[in-house]
């Protein structure tokens, strides 16, 4: 063949290879699990934080709590002027926080005055199935569900959201969600900041997307089932680049990350080094200094970042990558000097030597086609069946070609290995959602103490919704 027809053959093939990439890139099939942020358009700190408050215990025995929750609709102000149709636990965007100490037995009235179907799950903690607010304990419109418990785990920073099916992310995305905290004698006999709202900040980080009339829009597009639904502004517990005040010395925050798809690399201002203290399941056993966090939809961490050095005034920002979303506002001081503890716990290694078992679980697919070990979500298939008590090792594999967050209901994981690799300081306590990059394996180990029937998914929610979950049946 002539020259020229080789010059005319790769010109053609390089085209079409730009077309693919330029189409992939469109649908979503490439690209990071986060889009830009739209917050710089919004002036920063005119908005205060808003604190979730503490849900009242209606039983005054110290030994129980009894609490009552309405999922509801409302009407929300993020944007100046506009009112964007929410809906909340007890108000209009989100939901009050529980706080309850460790071996207290809790009875709730979950009241659903939406007019669609909801469940409620109580993710992180360590229930019973039919407790658990899985798809399977569905509560009617009108209808109310009272789960009934008793708070048997450490100290940790827990959440609860809706789980219904094919319907999680839009209930969660239009603003069901609440934090659920335990406190037991670890966390009372650390000396660490503990006064609620303002030295021990909860900081719910999500992201949204506003149509024109200021309403959420949740149209699924190409990119969205692939992806999960990205947001371009990100919010801090209900608020768009809000501030709020810290006093002059040591701060926890309490981060969930409540978002439905968007992985976030956390970091302070000026590349501030800050300590982890706890993980999902709680307190990591010796505070982890870091410069970037990385939370996954669904993850917690608790940290503690360092204001005593600053000036009265001063304002330190929060970012994920180059973009912030909240003012530290630095102003008063605390009643107690704290400092980072040299060591918060204890935790007990599993032994995988104990382990009865091993399974594996493979993320597969993509798009509307996402599935674990090949099968997607059947509300009346078991895929795993767990002896009451025993201990087993997961191995998680992630064939996609994208990050997925595993969690599983009823149980805390301790994470092994990652690819090989123990994990890092800041993932060697309980963990109940890990992200699993793409191609890389995670081994966890965990104990079935709890019976019933429980959820493993992915921690995306729109791959939640399209079936990529599985259920285990623990007796
Ligand atoms: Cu955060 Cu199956 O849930
Ligand atoms: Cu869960
Ligand atoms: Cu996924």
């Amino acid at each position: 063949m002539k020259k020229k027809h080789w010059l005319l053959i790769t010109i053609g093939v390089l085209a079409i290879i730009g077309i693919v990439i330029y189409i992939l890139f469109h649908i979503g099939y490439l690209g990071s699990s986060t889009i830009k942020t739209n917050n710089e358009s919004y002036a920063m700190g005119k908005q205060s934080l808003p604190i979730p408050e503490i849900l009242e215990d209606e039983d005054p025995d110290p030994s129980k709590a009894a609490f009552t929750i309405t999922a509801q609709k409302g009407m929300t102000e993020f944007i100046d002027g506009r009112k964007t149709e929410t809906f909340g636990y007890n108000g209009n965007y989100l939901g009050p926080a529980i706080r309850v100490h460790r071996g207290v037995e809790v009875s709730v009235k979950v009241k659903n005055n939406l007019s669609e179907p909801t469940t409620l799950h109580w993710h992180g903690l360590k229930v019973d199935g039919e407790a658990d607010g899985s798809p399977h304990n569905v509560i009617d419109p009108g209808d109310t569900w009272n789960p009934q418990f008793t708070v048997n785990q450490p100290a940790a920073t827990l959440w609860f959201h809706p789980h219904y099916s094919h319907k999680t992310g839009e209930q969660v995305y239009r603003g069901l969600a609440g934090l659920f905290m335990i406190e037991d004698e670890v966390s009372e006999s650390l000396h660490l900041p503990s006064d609620y709202g303002f030295d021990d900040i909860p900081l719910i980080i999500q992201d949204r997307r506003f149509d024109k009339n200021g309403q959420f829009d949740y149209t699924m597009k190409m990119r969205d089932t692939m992806k999960g639904m990205l947001g371009d502004t990100i919010l801090v517990n209900g608020a768009v680049n809000p501030s709020t005040e810290v006093p002059k010395g040591l701060v926890r925050l309490r981060v969930l990350n409540g978002s439905n798809a968007s992985v976030y690399q956390l970091h302070v201002e000026n590349n501030q080094p800050f300590y982890q203290i706890a993980s999902d399941g709680g307190f990591l056993e010796k505070p982890v200094k870091i410069t970037k966090l990385e939370l996954s939809p669904g993850e917690r961490a608790e940290i503690l970042v360092d204001f005593s050095t600053m000036k009265s005034g001063d304002t330190v920002r929060l970012l994920n990558n180059d973009i912030a979303f909240l003012n530290f506002v630095v102003n008063g001081t605390q009643k107690e000097v704290y400092s980072v503890p040299r060591k918060l716990t204890t935790i007990d290694k599993l032994n995988p030597k104990e382990a009865v078992k091993t399974r594996e679980f493979i993320f597969q697919g993509m798009g509307s086609g996402v599935s674990i070990n090949g099968k997607q979500m059947d509300m009346d298939r078991i895929d795993e069946k767990i002896n009451y008590g025993s201990i087993e090792v997961w191995k998680i594999n992630n064939y996609t070609n994208m990050q997925h967050p595993f969690h599983a209901h009823g149980v805390q994981f301790q994470i092994i290995e990652r690819k090989g690799k123990r994990p890092k300081a800041n993932e060697a306590g309980w963990k109940d959602t890990f992200i699993v990059q793409q191609g890389e394996n995670v081994t966890v180990i965990a104990k079935f103490e709890n019976k019933g029937t429980f959820m493993y998914h992915c921690h995306i929610l729109e791959h939640e919704d399209a079936g990529m979950m599985g259920q285990f049946l623990v007796e």
